[in-house]
């Protein structure tokens, strides 16, 4: 049986637009773990950070997973958020929930895609670039950690990403 497909990565790696369409190739569902939470909450993320707090949606990713691996019957491809894989318990709950890949964008990729968002809080700051690389650096070996395959994204299509997901699932 085949099993969920989770996809890592930092904000704007494509998680979101890639696990769309890989489900619909391969005709399984897709399940985003920042919709879940805005769901759950009956507000967006933004708002969640501005109410209640970054520590509050930490909490929330994690009791996420823990749902996921109770309650996902059919084999599901997820698109978690960019931070969930830096807590090592998630880690390890990513890990039991099924093949993590990641996503790997560098820092200018990132940046081209988002400049000019305003729905990630975290780079709500003056210089983005510089914030993006930073959080980068600190987060690859967190990536790496919990992902047991790396795609690079940069200058590939939505599609190419989508065929390189695939090529080992049909
Ligand atoms: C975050 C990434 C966002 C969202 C929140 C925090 C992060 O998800 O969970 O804004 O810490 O990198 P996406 O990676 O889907 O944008």
């Amino acid at each position: 049986m085949k099993s969920n497909i989770i996809l890592i990565g930092y904000m704007g790696c494509g998680k979101s637009t890639v696990g769309r369409k890989t489900a619909n190739i391969l005709s399984m569902p897709f399940l985003d773990t920042d919709q879940w939470i805005e769901e759950k909450e009956g507000i967006t993320i933004s708002e969640l950070f501005a109410t209640k707090g970054e520590a509050y949606f930490r909490e929330l990713e994690t009791e996420c997973l823990k749902e996921l691996l109770k309650n996902v019957n059919l084999p599901t491809i997820i698109s978690v958020g960019g931070g969930l894989p830096v807590r090592e318990e998630n880690q390890r709950l990513l890990k039991q929930l099924g093949q993590v890949i990641y996503l790997k964008a560098a820092p200018d990729t990132i940046y081209e895609r988002l400049k000019g968002d305003s729905t990630r809080p975290l780079l709500q700051t003056e210089n983005p670039l510089q914030k993006i690389r930073d959080m980068l650096f600190d987060r690859e070996e967190k990536y790496l950690a919990a992902a047991e395959k790396v795609i690079s994204v940069d200058g590939k299509s939505v599609m190419e990403i989508v065929g390189e997901i695939v090529e080992n699932e049909r």
